[in-house]
């Protein structure tokens, strides 16, 4: 048996986001935002689900925060809704929102939790999609004006602040390969929306320096890691296109203030150019506070001509999946861990994301989810070898504390340490909350 210990000044928490669990969706003024208009376009989400009422986290926050105390975690990570705070993306603040973020916010610190609060967690007021979402440089205005509203609000409540969650996904995954809101399925327009938004973090950061905000900011890219199939040079090729698309393409503008040239090269023979205008990369490269690090999965890839964006195939190695049927791979976790050292110095990184779906339900009253912590386990067995390596790791904390309206995949898929029950939404601990309470509380396991 071995004991996995961590360093105790290590902060716990969990994370969700506004869409997936506030529910509450014409409530006290609330604009629309994309992911109301895309998950009530027919074929878009699962079953047709939608977060209309989610977990009615906008009415439970109380009891969710009971959940949170009871769990002992340090920080909370969630995400404020701007069409809450601008119905229609700019012009009038709707105070009814803001009120909203104050009680929950107050309740928190009551509670002894620091809140940790992403300001865009993809759900993009409609109508600035109607004015061309992400596409149109006036959407980086109005996010710099709406991340103003909240550092002044908040300033002196929430210490820790994300700009972005997972730049990825809203731009090539929601507007090239089209899965998520708004679904659009054209590269050239995904690779603009990428620029833009690492603009919007960019001034948002310079915008939080000027107020002269006391806190930290950081942005939360998703990562992943792909092990060459061989060592062939070919193969080490394809796998590097494939990690820089989600961790160099963000990253490397942020702490480098230029993106990866091979990258570059790469869509230019696609024919894909960036959106460049004079001062953009000196907008976007602003010291951060720290880096927020998303990490679910991974594979084995290798080069295959002509095959996707990259010229590459992963490789079905008979890895275990979760019930959403991702790869479990927490060598990977590793391994972008210490390579996101390597390259960009020892910044102080908060794991913001780390989870598993796996859809248990309850039994008698309990919900045996052992996948779940088998593969909380291995993934902060994973961390705890990247801290031992010097990974500057500040906290984890684990998605979600919910399960929760996911995406495309509406209430079908399950990432929760706490069941709900979407018809009663009950809410239910499961096993892996309980494993959780006990590493938070021992600050180390036992595997
Ligand atoms: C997102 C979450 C999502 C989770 C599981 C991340 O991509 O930030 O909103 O629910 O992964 O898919």
């Amino acid at each position: 048996m071995a004991i996995i210990q961590f360093p105790k000044d290590i902060k716990w928490g969990a994370a969700t986001a506004s869409y997936q669990i506030e529910g509450a969706a014409e409530e006290d003024g609330r604009g629309p935002s994309i992911w109301d208009t895309f998950s009530k376009t027919p074929g878009k989400v699962l079953n047709g689900d939608n977060g209309d009422v989610a977990c009615d986290s906008y009415h439970r926050y109380e009891e969710d925060i009971e959940l949170l105390k009871e769990l002992g975690v340090d920080v909370y990570r969630f995400s404020v809704a701007w069409p809450r705070i601008f119905p229609n993306g700019t012009g009038e603040i709707n105070k009814k929102g803001i009120e909203f973020y104050h009680k929950f916010v107050d309740t928190l610190l009551e509670s002894g939790i620091e809140p940790m609060c992403t300001l865009y967690h993809w759900d993009l007021p409609q109508a600035l999609q109607e004015e061309g979402g992400w596409n149109n440089r006036a959407t980086i205005d109005a996010f710099v004006q709406y991340a103003e509203v909240m550092f002044r609000e908040f300033s002196g409540k929430i210490k820790y602040w994300i700009t972005l969650n997972e730049p990825w996904c809203t731009s090539f995954l929601s507007n090239f390969i089209g899965a998520h809101a708004p679904g659009n399925t054209d590269l050239q327009l995904a690779t603009n929306i990428s620029h833009h938004l690492l603009i919007a973090h960019g001034r948002a950061v310079q915008k939080f320096r000027e107020l002269d905000i006391d806190g930290e900011i950081g942005f939360a890219p998703n990562t992943t890691w792909m092990e060459p199939f061989s060592n062939k040079e070919e193969d080490i090729d394809a796998c590097r296109r494939e990690v820089a698309w989600f961790v160099e393409w963000f990253m490397d503008p942020v702490f480098k203030g230029e993106y990866p040239k091979f990258m570059i090269d790469w869509f230019k023979n696609k024919g894909i150019t960036l959106p460049l205008e004079d001062g953009d990369l000196e907008e976007i490269h602003q010291p951060i506070d720290f880096l927020g690090i998303n990490y679910y999965t991974g594979d084995v890839c290798r080069h295959k001509e002509n095959n996707g964006l990259f010229d590459s195939e992963t490789v079905d190695m008979g890895l275990d999946r979760t019930d959403i049927n991702w790869p479990i791979y927490p060598d990977g976790f590793y391994h972008v861990l210490t390579y996101v050292k390597e390259r960009y110095g020892n910044l102080p990184i908060y794991i913001t994301e780390n989870g598993s779906c796996y859809n248990e339900e309850p039994v008698d009253g309990s919900v045996k989810d052992t996948g779940r912590i088998q593969y909380l386990q291995k993934h902060l067995t994973s961390l705890s070898r990247a801290i031992e390596s010097g990974v500057n790791i500040q906290g984890y904390l684990t998605w979600s504390l919910l399960d929760n309206f996911e995406w495309a995949e509406g209430y079908s898929k399950r990432f929760g340490i706490v069941f709900v029950d979407f018809h009663t939404l009950e809410r239910t601990k499961k096993d892996s909350y309980y494993w959780f309470k006990q590493t938070i509380a021992n600050n180390r396991f036992e595997v």
